[in-house]
């Protein structure tokens, strides 16, 4: 065996050649790695050896480019210069890949003539998740094996697929045992060459693109079909047009095509924003003073209790990856009715088998007893948001689980180092909330009670990885971050309600920014009687709800619904919110749509600024990880602190001080917001 680098190693298996390579964690195609593969094929290719294999140690084949140090990304050897070497092999070069085969790491493989695979083996070009379309050739050669259809599904989504459809789509020539890849890639390379099996370069295929060629239909029939997915996003247009080039255009032309979008992506501010966002929810699960190797505790069993809206929800979390969960109610017929809502839910979901529901519900368990929970690992209270009800049900679990279950609530707003004071064991207790629907919605928010111990916390995140949330870590504070951040937002439409602009034009305005819908609509889903006034200060969402318009839910909101939940402009509507515009006296103002736009998101940041000085965030990348997935803000902006550092602190600051002369006091800038803006720095740590 020679070793090539660091990384690479060279063997001769018979007539075989094996280039080797191990670069853990996921063998990235970090600059070492690809001097490894350059010099290892170039080495093989000059040797005697009738093919070559490569193949990877570790868990995985190449997963990808390493996007941790973009100055690397750019010297050589590329991954061209590699490919190159690889098209112009004149023997037969076979990948053989086990875990993920991504983004680069694919783009290598299909460069070989021949791809084997164990079946647990996923491959895909995951680019468009950060903003970007595969770099190296893969718009061009996955429509030469796939087809164009197949090729812009997988590009544009990004989603890998599993070895067995990759080999029945071509992408992979043979799978082979799961503990035997390197025997399986020898043994299919001694085949093909005893064989005579002759070599296939992708980029010469013709016949899965040929049938296509001048027939554009295609490709319009899937911008239409997908243009509502990806408004406002510039990759997966380019996707389609090259690979729209992959059916039309020579290769070298396609490729050069490819090129040049990439570069443009890899300068668009969403693709930084993404990067950004990538590299922020990582972070997000790392908390300082809790280890890496602190040892989470085992969680077999489940209770919830409380078997409403989101005690259902986080039920079927657990029932989805096999955890039995025990539902505690107080009578039966809300136990009856909660179960029947989750079975309801499993036969809407899409694609849903009559036996998987079965399976799943028969993991559940219904019971009025708390007792029933001694044996669970874990229970979550989703009960009233009542802090007297959560301390009596927090009593009631301390005598009922064993030692060293994990006891957590669901709260969105009370103090959970209360709650936690009801019992003798505080450090076991902990925030898990949930966001509504809690099967649908990625967000999880940890929050991390005074005396909440690092063993409970690390159980909570490990958790949330098999439940396959997003987490946030939030310290006790009124509404952790999420739904503290985005409260005043929500509270100031009612001024702009009181200044005369209709719901329709603020929607607008926060949909065209990006947002799923924008905040009159989003009251509306949720239902206008979910909040209550605060006392002595009646909004308008709250005279709404008292006249009987609760939102989509039932009798319509801010605006009226057909049977189809369409939206359409409400006469009932209006006429209450220019009654009470009227009765408090509020004068109609002229406000711009950048105006509308700002105030909105200004009141998110100052908010932030206020939690990361609180110290309830640990970071202001944890704010966004939390905005993003609980809030539909945009990822192509980054979430809200990000998008404060691109436009500037000291301008957000300025605008804030001259909101605050015009609008009230709610826009006084936030110390923190100040203090970074005057030292010319960013709320994400970079200056
Ligand atoms: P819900 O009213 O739909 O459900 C609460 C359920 O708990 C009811 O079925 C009630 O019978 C049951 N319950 C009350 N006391 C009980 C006890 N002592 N023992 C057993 N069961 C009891 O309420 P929802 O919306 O599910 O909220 C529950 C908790 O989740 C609250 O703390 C809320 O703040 C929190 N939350 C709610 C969100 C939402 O969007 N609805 C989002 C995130 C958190």
């Amino acid at each position: 065996m020679t070793a090539i680098n660091a990384v690479t190693d060279l063997s001769q298996d018979g007539e075989v050649a094996v280039l080797t390579l191990n670069s853990p964690p996921v063998n990235a195609l970090s600059l070492t790695v690809r001097e490894g593969l350059f010099e290892g094929f170039k080495q093989a290719l000059a040797s005697s050896a009738k093919a070559v294999v490569v193949i990877c140690d570790g868990r995985t084949f190449i997963a990808g480019a390493d996007v941790s140090n973009l100055a690397d990304m750019l010297k050589d050897p590329s991954i061209e210069d590699i490919q190159k070497l690889m098209d112009g092999a004149d023997r037969p070069v076979v990948a053989a890949i086990h875990g993920t085969a991504l983004g680069g790491g694919l783009e290598i493989a299909l460069c070989a003539h021949f791809r084997v695979a164990v079946p647990s083996a996923r491959l895909g070009l995951p680019e468009v998740n950060l903003g970007l379309l595969p770099g190296a050739g893969g718009t061009q050669r996955l429509p030469r094996v796939l087809g164009p259809q197949k090729a812009l599904e997988m590009i544009t989504s990004g989603k890998p697929i599993r070895a067995a459809e990759a080999l029945e789509l071509g992408l992979v020539d043979e799978l082979v045992a799961e503990d035997g890849l390197r025997a399986g890639a020898l043994s299919f390379v001694r085949k093909a060459l005893a064989g005579g099996r002759p070599l296939v370069r992708l980029r010469d295929r013709d016949d899965k693109v040929a049938p296509f060629r001048g027939k554009p239909e295609l490709f319009e029939t899937f911008r239409q079909a997908t243009a509502k997915n990806f408004r406002g996003q510039v990759a997966p247009d380019w996707i389609v047009e090259c690979v729209e080039a992959a059916v039309e255009k020579p290769f070298d032309e396609g490729l050069a095509l490819e090129k040049q979008r990439f570069f443009q992506a890899a300068m668009s501010p969403q693709s930084a924003a993404r990067r950004y966002y990538f590299f922020a929810e990582r972070s997000a699960q790392k908390i300082p003073d809790v280890p890496a190797e602190t040892a989470a505790r085992e969680v077999k069993s489940v209770g919830v209790i409380g078997a409403g809206t989101m005690g259902g929800g986080i039920a079927m979390n657990f029932a989805n990856i096999g955890v039995p969960v025990t539902i505690i109610e107080m009578k039966p017929e809300a136990l009856e009715h909660g179960l029947s809502v989750i079975r309801g839910n499993y036969e809407r979901s899409r694609g849903a088998r009559p036996e998987e529901t079965e399976k799943r519900m028969s993991l559940l368990k219904g019971s009025l007893d708390m007792a029933d929970l001694k044996d669970c690992d874990l229970v979550i209270e989703a009960v009233f948001e009542n802090l007297e009800v959560k301390k009596q049900v927090f009593q009631k679990l301390d005598q009922a689980c064993k030692p060293g279950a994990i006891l957590a609530s669901n709260t969105s707003y009370l103090n959970l180092n209360e709650i936690a004071a009801a019992t003798g064991r505080p450090q076991d207790v902990i925030g898990l909330h949930f966001f509504s629907p809690a099967q649908v919605m990625p967000l999880l928010e940890i929050v991390r009670g005074d005396k909440t111990s690092p063993e409970a916390l690390a159980t909570a995140v490990d958790l949330a990885k098999r439940i396959r949330k997003t987490i946030v870590i939030s310290r006790v504070g009124p509404g952790f971050i999420a739904n503290r951040v985005a409260m005043p937002r929500l509270t100031e439409i009612n001024s702009f309600l009181l200044e005369g602009l209709p719901p329709a034009r603020v929607d607008k305005v926060l949909y065209e920014f990006g947002f799923p819908m924008g905040p009159f609509a989003m009251l509306d889903l949720v239902g206008l009687d979910v909040i209550a006034d605060p006392p002595g200060h009646q909004t308008i969402r709250g005279r709404m709800a008292e006249a009987g318009r609760r939102g989509q839910k039932g009798g319509g909101g801010f605006y009226d619904y057909d049977e189809s939940r369409n939206p359409r402009p409400s006469p009932a509507a209006d006429k209450i919110i220019e009654d009470f515009r009227i009765a408090s006296g509020a004068a109609i103002k002229e406000v711009t749509d950048e105006e509308i736009l700002e105030r909105s998101l200004y009141l998110e940041v100052n908010e932030g600024a206020k939690v990361l000085e609180e110290g309830i965030a640990m970071r202001a990348s944890d704010i966004d990880v939390a905005l993003i997935n609980g809030y539909g803000w945009p990822v192509d902006r980054g979430g809200p602190m990000y998008y404060a550092d691109q436009i500037g602190l000291d301008k957000v600051v300025a605008k804030l001080k001259e909101f605050e002369l015009k609008y009230g006091p709610q826009y006084k800038p936030a110390p923190r917001l100040e203090r970074l803006a005057a030292e010319g720095k960013k709320l994400t740590g970079k200056s």
